[in-house]
């Protein structure tokens, strides 16, 4: 596989953590970028002791100058970055008639300004290339889930703006897909399971039972689903939505 750069958003841990490593094994230089830098720095030196290429950059993705400058300093440091894996994310649930203007604004903020920021910022390279892999975190969720009108709108927004990116990018070799997970084993999920009260491990069996292949994932699942993605040889694949969820969820 030929070695170029690539950013993973939200990678200080979780889902963006595993393939940022991922990415790293199959060759490529990771920019690990996220909110939280210490954890940021953790995930590169991680790659760095398995003989990666990394570099941890602290950035609000829903910040338009601080996602330009963040690119910026991998374009200097790493290399021109050719894969972009829009990760990032948090969530705010909460019914509709309980959700506050702030909590939806804050998760859109996050997923889908931060995944256009981000993609726009880094356009310009790949074009330039001739060469470009954008992967779109997506999930379940887009199909409607009770308590998550914002991260629901969120996400099926990620799925039309990945099928925009490959209509206006592919022309430049610039694929652009999205991957959409299941019940995934993070911190994401052991935050939700505190919220609404039910110990970690029965919300892991009660996620598995209701599970086809009756298991939950786990964060090297989706590392995998997105590496495909930003193969060589996946170069006509684009535009695509991938339930990586251990059954049929779509
Ligand atoms: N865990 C699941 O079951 C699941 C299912 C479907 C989709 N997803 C999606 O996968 C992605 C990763 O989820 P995870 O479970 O690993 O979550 P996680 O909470 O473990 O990790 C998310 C990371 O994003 C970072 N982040 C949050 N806001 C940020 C910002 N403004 N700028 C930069 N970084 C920011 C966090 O600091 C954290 O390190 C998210 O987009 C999530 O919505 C997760």
């Amino acid at each position: 596989m030929t070695a170029r750069t690539a950013i993973v958003t939200g990678a200080a841990r979780g889902i963006g953590a595993a393939t940022a490593r991922r990415l790293a094994a199959d060759g490529h230089a990771v920019a690990v970028l996220d909110l939280l830098e210490d954890q940021a720095q953790a995930t590169a030196e991680a790659i760095a002791s398995e003989g990666g290429r990394a570099l941890a950059v602290g950035v609000d993705v829903a910040d338009e100058a601080a996602a330009a400058a963040a690119v910026d300093r991998v374009a200097a440091e790493l290399g021109a970055p050719a894969i972009l894996v829009n990760n990032a994310g948090i969530l705010r649930d909460n019914l509709l008639f309980k959700m506050s203007a702030q909590d939806w604004d804050a998760v859109l903020g996050v997923h889908l300004r931060g995944a256009f920021l981000m993609s726009r910022a880094v356009q310009s390279h790949m074009v330039e290339a001739r060469w470009g892999r954008i992967v779109n975190l997506s999930s379940t969720s887009a199909l409607g889930n009770r308590g998550q009108a914002n991260y629901a709108a969120a996400k099926a927004g990620m799925q039309g703006l990945t099928k925009t990116l490959a209509f206006e990018l592919g022309k430049f070799g610039v694929t652009a897909n999205a991957v959409a997970p299941g019940f995934i084993e993070t911190e994401m999920t052991r935050a939700t399971a505190e919220r609404i009260g039910v110990s970690f491990e029965d919300f892991l069996a009660g996620a598995a039972a209701e599970t086809p292949v009756g298991r939950v994932g786990q964060p090297e699942d989706i590392a995998a689903a997105v590496a495909f993605f930003c193969s060589e040889e996946a170069g006509f694949v684009s535009g695509q939505v991938l339930y990586v969820a251990g059954g049929p969820k779509a």
